[in-house]
């Protein structure tokens, strides 16, 4: 579905899709990437008996800004890295000012696909997804804790700090993905806030998984460059309070995962393993 919607041919109202825009927001999302926040959310949507298309566009949606993120992520002003998913990062494909519209453009069209009427043909679920993802995105979640993310261990490397910056960088659009399945596939208020802890739950330990792979990760597994977080001095857990610790923090938050899941018995299956993976992963 990336595929078809990242196509060269204009939407109504738009004029027309620049070549070398389109190529580059390509590269941006296809070929690579372990889909996880969308796959989050399609899993959190099929529990509640969901399975269409329109989740599939709302997934697809939140792929786009999270692969947004990582461009701009990697930005020589940011990270400065050169390799993603095994490729070159965008500005190293193409150029920077390509990357930065690449990834505004990409931001753009995240809500275009959750806004339009194909995502579902209610209009209240859609402006409150499109809320959400809003929300979820910008200032008081991934772009804030990204800003936060910039000013690191010279701010702050008190642990309640560390896991705010990562609650917000990280873990509002995990949390998104999880929330946003639960409220497509019709689940009850109750379900909907038991899905939106276990994407809290989820969120933080993807964080602590990629901040452990940053120490002892191999760079060729993971498709991008280890070791950044010590040598650009980011405040992280694993730093903070090292590798045994957040190895058994992972485990902790698995059973948590577990637990929340509990009441869907054998439908939770495939999230409850996600969970174990999200923990246990090695790229
Ligand atoms: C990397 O995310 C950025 C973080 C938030 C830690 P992923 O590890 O999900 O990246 P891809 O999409 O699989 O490449
Ligand atoms: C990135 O965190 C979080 C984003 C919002 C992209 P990192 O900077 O640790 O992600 P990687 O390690 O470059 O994938
Ligand atoms: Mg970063
Ligand atoms: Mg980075
Ligand atoms: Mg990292």
């Amino acid at each position: 579905m990336l595929d078809a919607l990242l196509d060269g041919v204009p939407l109504m109202g738009e004029v027309a899709r620049p070549e070398r825009l389109v190529a580059a927001m390509r590269h941006a999302v296809l070929g690579g990437g372990k889909r996880l926040r969308p796959f989050l959310l399609v899993e959190a949507a099929r529990l509640f008996g969901r399975e269409d298309e329109g989740a599939l566009r709302a997934a697809c949606a939140l792929e786009c800004v999270h692969c947004y993120s990582l461009v701009h992520d990697d930005l020589p002003a940011m990270d400065d890295d050169d390799i993603r998913r095994g490729r070159p990062t965008v500005h190293r494909a193409f150029d920077e000012a390509t990357a930065i519209l690449a990834g505004d453009a990409l931001l753009t069209f995240a809500f275009d696909v959750i806004a339009d009427p194909a995502t579902d043909e209610d209009a209240d679920l859609r402006a409150g997804l499109t809320l959400d993802l809003a929300r979820a995105s910008g200032l008081g979640g991934m772009a804030g804790g990204q800003m936060l993310d910039l000013l690191g261990s010279a701010v702050s490397c008190e642990e309640a700090d560390i896991r705010r910056l990562q609650s917000m960088k990280t873990g509002a659009l995990i949390r998104f993905a999880a929330r946003a399945g639960a409220r497509m596939g019709g689940g009850s208020a109750d379900d909907i806030a038991r899905l939106t802890r276990f994407g809290e739950i989820a969120g933080l330990a993807f964080q602590l998984a990629d901040d452990l792979l940053d120490v002892l990760g191999d760079a060729e597994a993971l498709g991008k460059a280890t070791g950044k977080d010590a040598a650009l001095g980011k405040a992280t857990l694993v730093e903070l309070h090292g590798v045994d610790w957040t190895k058994d923090t992972l485990a902790g938050l698995v059973s948590e995962a577990d637990g929340l899941l509990e009441p869907y018995g054998a439908r939770g299956a495939i999230l409850r393993q996600t969970a174990r993976f999200i923990a246990e992963r090695r790229s």
